[in-house]
């Protein structure tokens, strides 16, 4: 039952306590971070992942608990292309079958082994990252990962990826990198002047925004010697559930990849892409062998110190928000309330597809029910409640 308290809740305030649905592809780790034999762990939505790479070179994705004892299989080892747990040695495959225990099972047999699995999620390589699809596996092959042309070129532009995990809300994170009515933060790099959010837009479940802004007082598209113009007057942001990106005159794009961790963390995998770019005032395109060093100046000189505020703002938010959960906020931005929306109404589709799942695996008799990854039998129980207390199913 939703309590009178929680029914007064703002919407700031829901959203600042869901997760994101499982039911899409999350990139959990960077793919050179995984070698193979290893295993590590991933977090999504206070639950634990263990990957780990085989001897195939492929990564397996598997909740992070033995069966027996419920400890970390990311402490055991990689076998073959199976995980083995540390401690009394029961052997995983990538499905989460327990296909092989060490030692002898009740009094002395050995021969047969109980039927024991647990939860495995759906796992594929892409642009550097290994992605996880949380949810329902089921779904995982109607969901298409980001669509990013620049990287699924011939030759793909080369890029660095940023790996930081922030203390805060997934929301908040997504306010503040569409949310361009904080130019005074940067005033000293100048990502953005006198911002005007022309238009925004949301199709399906895509949220648009278009910005008129001056990028020419920014210091890398002042390194890189473009000229102020009407290339250079505009920025397209969208926000293509769960991922966010923008992009400036085709040429200077990124992407935001976020795994939410917990109400107050979230990990986040940026992708800055820049494309050809030229030696001011002889308009030469620097060669492919400076470009690399010339990224990682711009990611240290620039791109890091200018994250380096939004870190310390987010901190700041979340510190506050925690203090002052039910405060009244004055926001101007609309498009911070259509992200709101959204991602309470994923949420909802998330644990409404988790109530299904649950349903179908007891129909179909299943030994095992599995719930997507960061779904917790409260979660499930307060949505049924919600959904008989509104009267309506949700879609
Ligand atoms: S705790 Fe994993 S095998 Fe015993
Ligand atoms: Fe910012």
């Amino acid at each position: 039952m939703i309590t009178q308290k929680e029914r007064k809740e703002s919407r700031r305030e829901q959203v600042r306590k869901v997760g994101q649905s499982g039911n899409y592809w999350y990139a959990m780790e960077l793919s050179k971070n995984l070698k193979k034999g290893k295993s590590i762990e991933a977090k999504f939505w206070k639950s634990s992942i263990a990957l780990f790479r085989g001897e195939d070179g492929k990564v397996r994705a598997l909740e992070n608990r033995c069966a027996h004892r419920q400890i970390r299989l990311t402490s055991g080892v990689v076998n073959g292309n199976n995980l083995i747990c540390q401690y009394h040695g029961w052997t995983y495959d990538g499905c989460g079958k327990c296909i092989q225990i060490s030692h002898e099972i009740g009094t002395g047999k050995k021969d047969k082994l109980p039927n024991i699995m647990i939860n495995y999620y759906p796992v594929q390589e892409k642009y550097g990252f290994i992605w996880v699809f949380p949810g329902d596996p089921e779904m995982a092959d109607k969901v298409p990962l980001p669509s990013i042309p620049q990287l699924d070129q011939k030759k793909p532009w080369k890029f660095i990826p940023i790996d930081i995990t922030i203390d805060a809300h997934f929301s908040m994170i997504l306010e503040n990198v569409c949310d361009f009515n904080h130019a005074f933060l940067h005033r000293d790099y100048r990502p953005f002047t006198d911002p005007h959010l022309r238009d925004y837009y949301r199709q399906e479940d895509t949220i648009t925004m278009e910005y008129d802004t001056d990028l020419s007082q920014s210091q890398v598209v002042k390194v890189a010697g473009e000229k102020q113009g009407k290339e250079f007057d505009n920025m397209t942001l969208w926000y293509q559930y769960p991922y966010q990106a923008s992009n400036i005159a085709d040429k200077y794009l990124h992407w935001l990849f976020m795994v939410p961790i917990d109400e107050k963390t979230t990990r986040c995998f940026f992708v800055f892409l820049f494309g050809a770019l030229e030696i001011p005032l002889i308009r030469v395109q620097i060669p492919q062998s400076v470009r690399w060093p010339l990224l990682k100046l711009i990611n240290k000189f620039y791109v890091i110190p200018l994250l380096n505020q939004d870190l310390w703002a987010l901190n700041e938010e979340q510190v506050a928000h925690e203090k002052h959960p039910d405060e009244h906020h004055y926001e101007f931005n609309p498009i911070v309330s259509e992200f709101q929306k959204m991602s309470l109404e994923k949420w909802d589709q998330y644990l409404q597809s988790e109530v299904d799942r649950e349903v179908r695996q007891k129909d179909e008799k299943k030994k095992f029910i599995f719930h997507g990854c960061g779904v917790t039998k409260a979660d499930l129980d307060m949505h049924r409640a919600k959904v008989n207390e509104n009267g309506k199913v949700l879609a």
